[in-house]
C-alpha cells in the first residue's frame, strides 16, 4: 500500500473518528468510504483545509447540531430523469442510455442557518443537489446552486474569503480583511451579485460550475457544465423578497408538485478547444455550445423531508463511467468538506465537540449573518 493510500486512509478514519458512532455506521457503507478515501488523498498535502472551511461556516453560522455546515434548511422530493438522444453522443454514461432514471433531489437555501427566512439575502445562493439512482443500484450525483459562478476557484482561496468575513465585523478598520480579498480576487463580489431570491426553487436556473468531462463510446472526451434550466425564472425583487413568509419556498414547491409535476431541462455548456477548466470562479463565454442533455420531471414531495435530508449526503465527485473529474480543484475539496459536514451533523442528539466548539459557539445565534453559502 502507498504511503498516499496510508495518508488517506489515516484521514478517513479521522473523519469517522469524528463521525461517532452512529455516523460511523452509515459513512462505512461502501458507497461512502471509497470517496472520502479520494477526497482525503487529494487534501493530504494540507488536510486541515476541508475541515478549517467547515469550522469557518461554524463561526458565520452558528453550530447547529444535526444539520449541515452550508445549506442547512431544503426539501427533498422526488421524480425521474429521461437523456435526450445528443447526451448518449456525448458520453457512454448509464445515466444517458435514454431509460427513466428515478432521483431524489434536494432543494435549499445557502446558509448554515437552518432557521435562515426563504428571503433573506443571506439564503443566496439557492441549491438544488440530484441523486440519480442508476440502473444497478449505484447512483450518481449533482450539486448545484443558483450562483453563475463561484467567488472562489480553490478550497484555500475560499477558506480565505470565509476568513475574511469572520474578520470583518460592522467595526473593522478598512480596509477590511474582506475589502482586501475583494481587491485581489475581483470575481468574488461579481458572482454575489449573481444570485437572487426567485419566486419559487421551481422558478430558478441553477449552475454545476465546476467542470466535468464526458468520454464518448468512441473516446472522445468533452469539458462541460451543467445547467438546469426552469420552465421559466422568475425572481423577485428584494422588497417582494423581504415580504415573503420565512419558509416561502418549500411550502410553495410541496403545494405546485401536488399539483403538477416541476420540470427542469438539464443542459451542458461545451468548452471550447483549451478552454480552461480548473477555475470555477471564471465562467466560459455566453456563446460557448449548449446542448439540452434530458428533462427532470419532479413529481412527488417526501413525506417527511426533514427525516429524509438528515440520511442524504450529495458529493460533487460522485461520478459514473462516462463522466469524470477535469483539472477542477473544487469538487474533491467539496466532497472532503461535505463528508467532515456529513460526519458531524450525524453526531447525534450532541453539541459539536472540538473544534466545532471554539467560541462556544453551541447557540442558534449566529456570531454575523453569512453572506457566503456554498
Ligand atoms: C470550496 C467550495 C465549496 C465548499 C467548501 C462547500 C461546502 C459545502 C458544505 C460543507 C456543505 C454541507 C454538506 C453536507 O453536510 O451534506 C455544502 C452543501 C452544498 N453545497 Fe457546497 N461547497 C462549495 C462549493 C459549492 C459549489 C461550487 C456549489 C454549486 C455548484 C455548491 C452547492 C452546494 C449545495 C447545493 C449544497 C447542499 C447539498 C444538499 O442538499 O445536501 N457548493 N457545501
Amino acid at each position: 500500500m502507498t504511503h498516499l493510500v496510508k495518508t488517506a486512509q489515516n484521514i478517513a478514519m479521522a473523519i469517522l473518528e469524528e463521525a461517532g458512532s452512529c455516523a460511523r455506521r452509515l459513512v462505512k457503507s461502501l458507497a461512502y468510504v471509497p470517496l472520502l478515501l479520494a477526497s482525503a488523498a487529494a487534501t493530504a498535502d494540507d488536510p486541515p483545509v476541508t475541515a478549517q472551511i467547515v469550522d469557518l461556516a461554524n463561526k458565520l453560522n452558528g453550530v447547529h447540531p444535526g444539520f449541515r455546515a452550508f445549506h442547512a434548511k431544503g426539501v427533498v422530493v422526488e421524480g425521474s430523469f429521461k437523456a435526450s438522444p445528443e447526451a448518449a453522443q456525448l458520453s457512454h454514461a448509464k445515466l444517458f442510455n435514454g431509460r427513466t432514471i428515478p432521483v431524489t433531489v434536494r432543494f435549499s437555501d445557502g446558509s448554515g442557518m437552518p432557521n435562515v427566512a426563504d428571503g433573506s439575502p443571506a439564503a443566496n445562493p439557492h441549491g438544488m443537489a440530484i441523486k440519480y439512482h442508476l440502473p444497478g443500484g449505484a447512483d450518481t450525483d449533482m450539486v448545484t446552486n443558483s450562483f453563475k459562478f463561484f467567488p472562489a476557484g480553490t478550497g484555500e482561496d475560499f477558506r480565505d474569503l470565509l476568513a475574511a468575513i469572520v474578520a470583518s465585523p460592522p467595526d473593522a478598520p478598512k480596509p477590511t480583511k474582506l475589502e482586501q480579498f475583494f481587491a485581489s480576487h475581483p470575481n468574488a463580489p461579481k458572482a454575489f451579485g449573481t444570485a437572487a431570491t426567485p419566486d419559487s426553487y421551481a422558478d430558478e436556473e441553477y449552475h454545476g460550475i465546476n467542470a466535468f468531462i464526458f468520454v464518448s463510446k468512441t473516446g472522445q472526451r468533452q469539458a462541460v457544465r451543467y445547467l438546469l434550466v426552469p420552465e421559466k425564472l422568475v425572481h423577485l425583487t428584494p422588497e417582494e423578497a423581504a415580504k415573503q413568509s420565512s419558509d416561502f419556498l418549500s411550502d410553495e414547491l410541496t403545494k405546485r408538485i401536488a399539483r403538477k409535476p416541476v420540470v427542469f431541462h438539464l443542459k451542458a455548456q461545451l468548452a471550447e478547444p483549451g478552454e480552461q477548466t480548473k477555475d470555477g470562479s471564471q465562467p466560459w463565454p455566453d456563446d460557448r455550445k449548449v446542448v439540452e442533455l434530458g428533462v427532470l420531471t419532479l413529481n412527488k414531495a417526501v413525506p417527511n423531508s426533514l427525516e429524509a435530508e438528515t440520511k442524504l449526503l450529495f458529493m460533487p465527485t460522485s461520478l459514473t463511467d462516462g463522466i469524470e473529474l477535469s483539472d477542477d480543484p473544487l469538487p474533491v475539496v467539496r466532497t472532503g468538506a461535505y463528508g467532515v459536514s456529513f460526519a458531524r451533523r450525524s453526531q447525534a442528539g450532541s453539541a459539536s465537540s472540538g473544534p466545532d466548539n471554539m467560541n462556544g459557539h453551541t447557540s442558534n445565534a449566529p456570531r454575523q449573518a453569512s453572506t457566503v453559502s456554498p
